[in-house]
């Protein structure tokens, strides 16, 4: 949605200085150890759990979680909104957005629709800004998943969501507006039926898809934006001009963790179905050998890789670049990552030193929002905010 050129620029300013060596100290550092549980100044603090109810009416059932949150979900709208107006100063492109965004992309499958409805009712904003908010996370999150198996075959699921970039830069205190106005948005959720978990997710309050989450004894899943030239705005001007046949990948996300009851079912819908735009999915499952990353273009799966004990793969990482494709060269959370997990070894996989590995920089940066950490067979969910106090690289 934001001009290339301006995000040049904005690169070449704020970026490039404070990148020019993220293989470098003080922008890296050795692997973190002994940092669990989380305490210091990389730790903002935990985050609230909030019950989802399926059982309600979708209009109704963000309206508790809403009603505490619609402060801080107002201060970020506006800063989105802050965002939009400086490029296009006339304020026409949000005029479109209160006004026509909603006829524009028509009804959203499922409970989507309603749900985003009830958001908008309960804050007083205006649907085509909730709507936009949804779809935001469609392009700019920026992440590092991972999945690594024990000895024993036991599966820990990590993640960092960094999330916020280029969406201004607060110069008094070296930090992204969008990822400090995230923070107090975080919201855990146990999303139930008959007053039973069906899956937990780690969420901004607001956003009705899902992107972080599991389903205890089952499966665990995350989603990374996978940049792409084939990328999710023609996916999005395909929908406004009617063709609706693909999914958005946020809303897949949440539809397999509510409906999939495998790891083998959640597998094969996200390496099938066509979606709006391209991500990694990464899938872990409840034992030996079931946890993949899966590649996506927007109509099919590029590839899927996925563990193999046997022949030495006891985990995979997915930052935001291909595997089989070097990470551009100012951002190598992956190598960073790969190289704590090889120093851990297979024997100290744990809760703990996945936690750590997520807290070595640049793994750990300014856009890191929380750390969320799963293990599927004994139903742990944990997540955490993140600071990354000076020096510490901007993503
Ligand atoms: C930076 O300042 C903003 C605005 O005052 C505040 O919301 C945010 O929490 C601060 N961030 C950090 C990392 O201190
Ligand atoms: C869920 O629990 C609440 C209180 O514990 C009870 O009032 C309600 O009837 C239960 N709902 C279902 C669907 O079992
Ligand atoms: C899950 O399946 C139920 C029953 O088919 C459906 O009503 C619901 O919308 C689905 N949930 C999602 C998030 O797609
Ligand atoms: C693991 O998942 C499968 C479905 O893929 C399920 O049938 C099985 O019961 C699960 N195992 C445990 C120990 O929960
Ligand atoms: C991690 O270990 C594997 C297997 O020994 C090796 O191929 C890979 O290069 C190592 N990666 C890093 C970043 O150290
Ligand atoms: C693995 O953990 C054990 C026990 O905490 C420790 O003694 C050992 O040094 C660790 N190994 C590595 C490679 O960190």
């Amino acid at each position: 949605m934001l001009a290339c050129s301006r995000l040049t620029f904005i690169f070449l300013t704020v970026a490039v200085p404070c990148a020019l060596s993220q293989h470098a100290p003080p922008w890296t550092e050795d692997c973190r150890k002994s940092t669990y549980p989380p305490s210091g100044p990389t730790y903002r603090g935990p985050v609230p759990w909030y019950t989802i109810n399926l059982d309600l009416p979708p209009y109704k059932r963000w309206q508790e979680l809403i009603t505490d949150k619609a402060p801080a979900l107002k201060v970020i709208v506006n800063s989105l909104k802050d965002v939009v107006n400086a490029f296009v100063p006339s304020g026409k492109i949000m005029q479109i957005v209160d006004q026509k965004l909603p006829g524009l992309l028509g009804n959203f499958p499922g409970p989507y629709e309603e749900e985003m409805k009830g958001v908008a009712d309960i804050t007083g904003i205006p649907l085509g800004e909730i709507i936009s908010f949804n779809i935001f996370y469609e392009f700019f999150t920026i992440c590092t998943s991972i999945i690594a198996e024990d000895k024993k075959g036991h599966l820990i699921h990590g993640r960092n969501m960094d999330f916020g970039i280029f969406l201004g830069w607060n110069i008094n205190n070296n930090s992204w507006v969008v990822t400090e106005e995230l923070k107090p948005l975080t919201v855990n959720l146990d999303f139930q039926r008959n007053n039973k978990t069906v899956f937990k997710a780690s969420s901004f309050a607001g956003y009705v898809g899902a992107l972080t989450g599991f389903k205890p004894g089952l499966f665990s899943l995350t989603l990374n934006e996978r940049f792409s030239t084939n990328g999710g705005y023609m996916g999005v001007l395909e929908w406004i001009l009617g063709k609706k046949d693909a999914m958005w990948i946020g809303f897949i996300t949440r539809s397999v963790l509510e409906n999939s009851t495998s790891y083998e079912e959640a597998k094969n819908i996200l390496t099938k179905t066509k979606i709006l735009a391209p991500a990694y999915f990464i899938l872990g499952g409840n034992k030996s050998g079931e946890g993949c990353v899966i590649t996506r273009g927007r109509k099919k799966s590029l590839d899927v890789y996925e563990l193999d004990s046997k022949e030495g793969r006891w985990y995979v990482v997915e930052t935001n670049y291909d595997r089989w494709k070097n990470p551009f060269f100012l951002d190598d959370r992956r190598t960073a990552a790969k190289m704590c997990l090889n120093q851990t070894t297979q024997e100290n996989i744990s809760l703990p030193t996945i936690y750590d590995i997520l807290s070595t920089k640049p793994v750990l940066n300014k856009l890191t929002v929380f750390t969320t950490l799963m293990d599927v067979t004994k139903g742990q969910f944990e997540t955490y905010l993140r600071d990354c106090p000076d020096p510490c690289i901007g993503w």
